[in-house]
């Protein structure tokens, strides 16, 4: 369709607090804690990325500077890797670094929701479609979640939520969607409730912190209006959003990790290590002798 909009820009909201990491969080990100050898933020910038977006915008809070140091160029490191030939580390950096130019930061002064943070990226995306990735879902997937994404968009215009089955009783702790047509790669969304009571949720389809919205979603989150948890959300202002434009959900067939949770965090850990031929070897035999300490027999002949 011609007058859909390409998606160039992406939101990284990373001025949460983090308390459920305290006291790690305390003068560290919980975005720069490491999975196996990267820092949280990256995998959802590298899935950026790889989706075809050409800026990324952190919208940032205290104690997040080294945020910002991690997409720079760090000169006496590079200048050292150089001197002792070390030129595999040098192209490991090189390939994580976003070019000059392509990275803003904006800084949400007080951590008053999620909605709030994504509104204070207002003026950096303008009148343009963006993408919205929130870095502590960490996926897994052949293909990028955020690229399915730009696919589906690409052929239905509005706006796009990803989203992921989880199981029915567990629907109540999450943003859920109810499930419209099918369309070519997705279904229409015609309703979202957050949180919905135990045994009222539409679907077992949750929101799983990847969207894709056009820019009248910060009129609406320029209202400020607190819903959950006294913050300001972004699912309420979608909610109304979705009175005037289409929204679309995309079903995510991979995996994610919900890297805000310690159990989640740690899960990414192992199950992105497995994944790794230099690892996976020995840490299938400490996993085993781990489980084989910790499980009574009968468990530990399940989990084996
Ligand atoms: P969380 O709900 O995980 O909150 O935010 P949190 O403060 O980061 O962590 P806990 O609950 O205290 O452990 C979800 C996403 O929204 C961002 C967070 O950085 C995270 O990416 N966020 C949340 C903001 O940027 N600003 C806010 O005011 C709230």
């Amino acid at each position: 369709m011609a007058d859909i909009k390409p998606v160039r820009k992406a939101v990284f909201p990373v001025a949460g607090l983090g308390t459920r990491f305290l006291p790690a969080t305390k003068s560290v990100p919980k975005e720069m804690l490491t999975i196996v050898d990267k820092p949280v933020i990256q995998y959802a910038v590298e899935e950026a990325r790889a989706a075809g977006i050409e800026h990324f915008v952190f919208v940032t809070g205290r104690n997040k500077a080294v945020i910002e140091d991690h997409f720079d160029i760090q000169v006496e490191l590079e200048h050292t890797l150089r001197q002792r030939g070390k030129q595999d580390a040098l192209d490991l950096l090189a390939s994580s670094l976003p070019l000059a130019g392509q990275t803003s930061f904006t800084r949400q002064q007080s951590p008053l929701g999620l909605g709030h943070a994504v509104w204070c990226a207002r003026d950096i995306i303008g009148d343009e479609p963006f993408a919205l990735l929130l870095p502590d879902m960490v996926m897994q997937d052949r293909k990028g979640c955020l690229s399915s994404m730009v696919e589906l968009y690409n052929e239905t215009g509005g706006n796009i939520i990803a989203t992921e089955e989880v199981a029915w009783e567990e629907t109540h702790k999450y943003g859920v969607v109810e499930t419209g047509n099918n369309v070519e790669g997705g279904f229409e969304i015609t309703n979202m409730v957050e949180k919905p009571e135990p045994g009222s949720a539409p679907s077992n389809l949750f929101i799983n912190g990847r969207y894709i919205l056009q820019p009248e979603i910060f009129d609406i989150l320029s209202g400020h209006e607190k819903g959950a948890g006294g913050e300001i959300q972004i699912t309420d202002a979608m909610i109304k959003l979705a009175k005037s434009q289409k929204f679309y959900g995309f079903r995510f067939a991979g995996r994610t990790f919900d890297c805000g949770s310690r159990e989640g965090f740690i899960t990414a850990n192992v199950a992105i290590a497995m994944t790794q031929e230099d690892l996976n070897g020995n840490l299938r035999v400490e996993l085993k002798r781990i489980l084989a300490e910790v499980l009574p027999e009968q468990d530990y002949q399940i989990a084996g």
